[in-house]
């Protein structure tokens, strides 16, 4: 989606400088002063990363820049990450994101929100060859950027397999999925559910641990359903939730996702199949739409009867890791029979800590 901020911060000097101390390009634009006066300001001419909404980086600087002579690396900036959309149904996630996160402040590797609002946009659309523009008031809610690597990009190779991926594997199992799971815990000690694990959303750092990002279609326990609102990533969400909306809210949604994290980040494989599938969605390479997805859910709850090891013996997972501990314990996360699947994520979180142990024999801190 294309979205350009509509004011343009004044003085070009502090455009220069943001620039050269942030690695902004030069076209910052002001989003507006936050509750403690500092102005949020943000770089509009590229989206950070691709994804629904537009997301830009930017920095808070305080009200003193605006008109100081000194570069702007000797004030006290702060980087940040912008989400805005000027759609009603990307508007209510970021004002539930928002809520959620404030809930949740406080737990580290969380994104911690600096302000949130609404701001004036111009969007571009084509209409007979022509551009024409909106202008449209938008939501936004801009947070701390949060250091280290999209999960997504630690895992092995499909090609080469996790036995020639050692170092990474060992990463994952002793790093990244625990503290991915031991975060989860305590998000759900805050009583939320995520309801979007996957490894897109989730930053990975070397002294920093794991950040768990995006938390659009999270809901507390105990509140209405969130499906309404999109039901998160294909194949990272459990079979029970392609029905329509789930009974009641369960922390075994996160479970699934992280379950389909583990698998894929390990294997390299884009997501699990089972023998009795006529058609894997995997190899077709296309977005699976409606059908393709209620063929594949419908395949996967057909094995609910199904014992965690003969359902991992009927997987895609790699021959050589079925009979080992994560091979077993990986039955039990991705549990098409929701009532199989653990749903303490602190217990999770030791189980892996103690299956990369075992796996590569260190010592292993979370
Ligand atoms: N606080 C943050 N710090 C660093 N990167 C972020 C932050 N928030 C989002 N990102 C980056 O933007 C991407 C998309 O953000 P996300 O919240 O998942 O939005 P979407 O709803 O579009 O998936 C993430 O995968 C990550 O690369
Ligand atoms: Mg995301």
């Amino acid at each position: 989606m294309e979205v350009v901020l509509r004011t343009y911060i004044r003085a070009p000097y502090i455009t220069r400088k943001l620039a050269e101390a942030a690695g902004l390009a030069e076209h910052v634009k002001r989003v507006g002063n936050l509750a403690d006066g500092r102005i949020l300001v943000v770089d509009d001419s590229k989206s950070l990363a691709p994804g629904s909404m537009a997301l830009f980086k930017g920095v808070v600087i305080p009200p003193e820049v605006e008109t100081a002579e000194q570069p702007l690396a000797e004030f006290e900036t702060e980087l940040v990450v912008l989400k805005v959309s000027p759609y009603d149904e990307h508007m209510a996630t970021i004002v539930r994101e928002t809520e959620i996160l404030r809930h949740l402040a406080g737990i580290p590797g969380i994104p911690e929100v600096v302000g949130d609002g609404e701001v004036p946009i111009v969007t571009h659309k084509e209409i007979f060859g022509m551009d024409m523009q909106t202008t449209k008031t938008a939501r936004f809610v801009a947070y701390r950027y949060l250091p280290g690597q999209l999960v997504h990009k630690l895992r092995v190779s499909n090609d080469l397999g996790w036995a020639k991926e050692l170092k990474k594997v060992e990463l994952l199992l002793t790093q990244v999925l625990p503290g991915l799971a031991a975060r989860l815990a305590q998000i759900h000690e805050k009583n939320v559910v995520h309801h979007d694990v996957h490894p897109g959303n989730a930053l990975f750092h070397e002294q920093k641990g794991v950040s768990v990002l995006d938390f659009g279609l999270a809901n507390l326990l105990g509140d209405p359903p969130t499906i309404e609102r999109g039901r998160g990533a294909f194949g990272y969400y459990p079979p029970e939730l392609i029905d329509g909306p789930a009974p009641t809210e369960d922390f075994r949604i996160d479970v699934y996702g992280l379950g389909v994290s583990v698998f894929t980040l390990v294997t390299g494989l884009k997501g699990i199949a089972y023998t009795n599938m006529p058609l894997n969605p995997w190899e077709t390479g296309v977005y699976p739409n409606e059908s393709v997805a209620r063929n594949y859910y419908g395949s996967i709850q057909a094995l609910s009867h199904l014992t965690p090891e003969r359902l991992i013996a009927e997987s895609n997972l790699p021959d050589d890791l079925k009979n080992t501990e994560l091979g077993k314990y990986l039955g039990n996360l991705i549990h098409p029979n929701a009532a199989l699947r653990p749903a303490e994520m602190g217990k999770i979180a030791l189980r892996l800590q103690q299956i990369g142990g075992s796996f590569f024999g260190g010592e292993v801190h979370l």
